[in-house]
């Protein structure tokens, strides 16, 4: 398999590409073991401030263990994760929030899902229920309130982890395939969502296999294959023109199994901030 491409602007015009602010996390050499098998394989991965990065990818390939390496939640069995260019740390995390493949609902009332999420925090008083009524707001959840979480709908489920995630003030939203099972008025709910977390700052990783979602949602875009990058480049660009055979096959709905051949060429390297060219 050819290296990983690691450059996110390398298909951008150069003025553009030089333009292009410091990433705000980082991943470099991140690779994750389990089971007697390397799952994730020396990725580098720049997430941009303000950008939208879209991770996709054949299922099984590694997005939501990427996903969760980037927030913390397992540790690399090598490489590190920066943020702003520093190892990650609890308060790393704290500028983060995650919204999983799998919504997850504790057994409390949808109102109470939240000011959970913030008390953890330790965002309490005014300032709580300032936020909580601002996520309802967002969410449009004010009649289900008060309602167990768990009794909602898969849509009204995600539309509560999303709100419940931004009620958090993040700078960095992950969102794991958020509208997989959902019908097109969920979608669209959860992607207003998405859209206008994005216009207030925030900046946004989403894994989906939705290719019309990543046009809407996504500037940025890492192609996972077998646990690797096998691509990135601007979301119109790799969609429509991909260089590497595993985002060709996938695009055209084709099983890719084998390494992909040694073309394209290599990008031009960059920078690890810590340790030098990488
Ligand atoms: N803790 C673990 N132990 C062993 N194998 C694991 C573990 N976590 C994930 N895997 C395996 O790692 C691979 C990548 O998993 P991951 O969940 O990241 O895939 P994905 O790209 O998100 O797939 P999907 O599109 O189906 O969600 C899969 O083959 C999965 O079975
Ligand atoms: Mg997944």
């Amino acid at each position: 398999m050819r290296e990983a491409a690691l450059d996110m602007s390398a298909r951008e015009p150069a003025s553009r590409a030089e333009d292009s602010p410091a990433p705000l996390l980082q991943g470099w050499g991140l690779c994750f073991d389990a089971g007697g098998k390397r799952l994730v394989d020396r990725i580098d991965a720049g997430i941009r401030p303000r950008r939208r990065t879209v991770v996709m990818g054949a299922n099984g390939t590694g997005k939501s263990l990427l996903l969760r390496l980037l927030h913390g939640l397992i540790r690399p069995t090598a490489g590190e994760v920066l943020w702003q260019g520093r190892p990650l740390d609890r308060e790393g995390r704290r500028g983060q929030a995650m919204v999983f493949q799998r919504p997850v609902m504790l057994r409390r009332s949808v109102l109470a899902n939240i000011r959970f999420a913030l008390a953890v925090r330790g965002i309490g008083g005014s300032e709580r229920a300032a936020r909580e009524a601002e996520a309802i707001e967002r969410a449009r959840l004010h009649d289900l309130a008060k309602r167990p979480a768990r009794v909602l709908s898969g849509g009204e489920q995600q539309r509560l982890a999303v709100a419940r995630a931004l009620a958090c003030g993040p700078r960095v939203l992950f969102l794991d395939e958020p509208t997989a099972s959902l019908d097109p008025a969920s979608t669209h709910a959860i992607e207003e969502l998405i859209r206008e977390a994005h216009e207030s700052g925030v900046t946004i990783v989403l894994v989906t296999h939705d290719t019309g979602q990543a046009r809407r949602l996504g500037d940025d875009l890492i192609f996972l294959h077998a646990g690797r990058v096998a691509e990135t480049g601007q979301v119109s660009e790799v969609l429509d023109a991909p260089r590497s055979e595993a985002a060709r096959a996938w695009l055209e709905g084709r099983l890719y199994l084998d390494p992909p051949p040694r073309h394209p060429p290599p990008r031009r390297n960059v920078r690890n901030p810590r340790r030098g060219t990488s």
